[in-house]
């Protein structure tokens, strides 16, 4: 029997070494004839450590599964699927993952991570073995006939910028997968890294094969060390294996690619501070133009992409752009991985075409509150996304619909509080945030996001509260059109819709000491 154990790291913090030890014991014990296998999250949170079994009806699942369970699982049967209370059906009929359209995560949790051979049985290495054999500017037409956008929170269409590092003119070009995932309540970058590291691989060497570009880096964070473990021992198999190198899959085309680490700063998650900080230069963000595309890593022609809209594109080139199309609403297409977290029942990676509604996404599939209490706020598209109230749970999840609202969808990270939040002091966090993590190149978040802070606590002691109010609002607006990158340009999102959607938070109240 093959048992599986998750070794992703919300897994891991859940317990799950201790699970696969005592599990690894029972087998030796008891004799028994069976592996287990430490796959990636299946991204339902609430039910880890999530151990699978293989049997002749499906995968059988068990969770959360501390290791005192573990004897008893297999007293009970366990590497038969015997029944257990703890057993919770067969995986795919769980109505989280079952109600999902996974194409982006279509192996993260099924497949052994570091198993080449169980990536290309499910699927994997299909959409680069057909990129090889096209035209460079076959493959962008395709990555821009899918409509695939930005998945890091810009939204940018992904062909048409693949297709200005195709048609810039440079001896070296490059590949830079942005992998600094560093908004709060995100981890669908994360999930990919540990889960199915060849998906990244595999997207990535279609770009660069699409683009000319014949060296790529994923640029990481320090505070991901079981992704970075994945990612470079599934580069060194990958490379092993004749998919990356000198002559990627006897094509005669050549793709390499290394994994780097950053030290931990929010802003290197913007494109120019990360080029910045992979050349070893301090993290500070560059002006645009010129653009990465035509002047990136070292000032050369560079496509710098997120971590999803890259391990989107093997899906993309094996079914086809009109397949991918066909799902989503508007200009969103495909599928979105949202991240749901915070003060939420089930909390996980729940990837979807666009289009799902909030209230949706956080009362039916998210279940609500974890505290039972009412939701009263739910921000979109981590710490610089805005608080969304009740009223607008119809709003679709939809780039162009949620900027309508005066939101946006980011990295979909969406994190839920539930009515004991003070949207005040969530006002005054984003601020603090924004001062802490401001890279210091500009003038209005640098020292805007200080006077921001001292606004917020004005409010909060009910010091001329209308006047630091219109204050803070009027620093909002100047932090928003005069910052040089999004870190200054977004934190007004949660302040000013804090201060729009409860206002009744802003109001003095004396008491308050900040
Ligand atoms: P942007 O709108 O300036 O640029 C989007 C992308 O398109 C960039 O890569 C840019 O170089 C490229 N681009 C623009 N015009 C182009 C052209 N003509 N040809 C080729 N490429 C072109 O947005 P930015 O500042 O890169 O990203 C902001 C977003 O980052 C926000 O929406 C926010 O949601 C997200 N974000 C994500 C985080 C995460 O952890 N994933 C953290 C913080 C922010
Ligand atoms: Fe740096 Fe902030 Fe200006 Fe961005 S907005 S360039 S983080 S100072």
């Amino acid at each position: 029997a093959r048992i599986y154990i998750p070794r992703d790291a919300a897994a891991l913090a859940l317990g799950a070494d201790k699970v696969a030890d005592a599990a690894a014991r029972e087998i030796a014990a008891r004799g028994l004839d069976a592996v287990i296998v430490r796959n990636g999250s299946r991204g339902m949170h609430w039910l880890e450590p999530l151990v699978e079994v293989e049997t002749p009806i499906g995968r059988l699942a068990y969770g959360p599964v501390r290791a005192a369970d573990v004897a008893s699982l297999f007293d009970a049967g366990l590497a038969d699927g015997g029944p257990h209370p703890l057993c919770l059906g067969l995986t795919e009929e769980i109505p989280f993952l079952k109600s999902q359209t996974r194409l982006t995560f279509a192996r993260c949790g099924v497949t052994d991570p570091l198993s080449l051979t169980d990536y290309k049985a499910h699927g994997g290495l299909k959409g680069l073995e057909k990129a090889v054999a096209m035209a460079p500017a076959d493959i962008v037409k395709d990555v821009t006939d899918s409509g695939l956008r930005g998945r890091g929170g810009a939204g940018f269409p992904t062909g048409i910028k693949w297709k200005t590092v195709l048609d810039a003119q440079g001896p070296q070009k490059y590949i830079v997968c942005n992998a600094d995932e560093g908004d709060s309540g995100t981890f669908a970058d994360r999930m990919i890294m540990e889960g199915d590291p060849f998906v990244l691989i595999e997207g990535m060497a279609i770009a660069g094969i699409a683009t000319g570009a014949t060296k790529g880096y994923v640029y990481t964070r320090s505070e991901y060390p079981h992704a970075i473990a994945a990612m470079q021992a599934a580069v060194g198999i990958a490379r092993a294996a004749g998919v990356l190198g000198a002559n990627v899959l006897g094509s005669g085309k050549a793709f390499d690619m290394e994994i780097r680490t950053g030290a931990g700063a929010y802003v290197c998650g913007e494109e120019t501070a990360l080029l910045n900080s992979l050349e070893g230069k301090r993290g500070i963000v560059r002006a645009k133009p010129p653009l990465p595309a035509l002047q990136g890593f070292l000032g050369r022609p560079t496509v710098v992409n997120n971590v999803i809209s890259l391990a989107s594109v093997p899906v993309i080139m094996d079914k086809g752009a009109a397949y991918y199309r066909d799902f989503g609403m508007g200009r969103s297409r495909g599928t979105i991985p949202i991240q749901i977290a915070g003060n939420v029942k089930r909390g996980g990676l729940y990837e979807t075409a666009f289009g799902l509604t909030l209230g949706e996404i956080v009362d039916t599939i998210g279940g609500g509150t974890a505290s039972g209490r009412p939701v009263k706020a739910v921000q979109v598209g981590g710490p610089l996304g805005a608080y969304f109230p009740r009223a607008l749970f119809d709003t679709p999840f939809d780039y162009e619909a949620f900027a309508a609202k005066d939101g946006l969808i980011g990295h979909a990270g969406i994190t839920v509080f539930d009515d004991t939040a003070d949207m005040l002091k969530q006002a005054r966090f984003a601020m603090e945030f924004c001062a802490v993590e401001s890279c210091g190149k500009c003038t209005p978040c640098r020292i805007g996001s200080t006077r921001g802070v001292e606004t917020a606590d004005r409010i909060a002691r009910g010091i001329e509260p209308e006047k630091n109010r219109e204050l803070l609002a009027d620093l909002c607006n100047t932090m928003k059109f005069g910052s040089l990158c999004a870190l200054g340009g977004f934190t007004p999102y949660p302040v000013l819709s804090a201060m729009t959607h409860f206002p009744e938070d802003f109001s003095p109240s004396p008491l308050v000491e900040a």
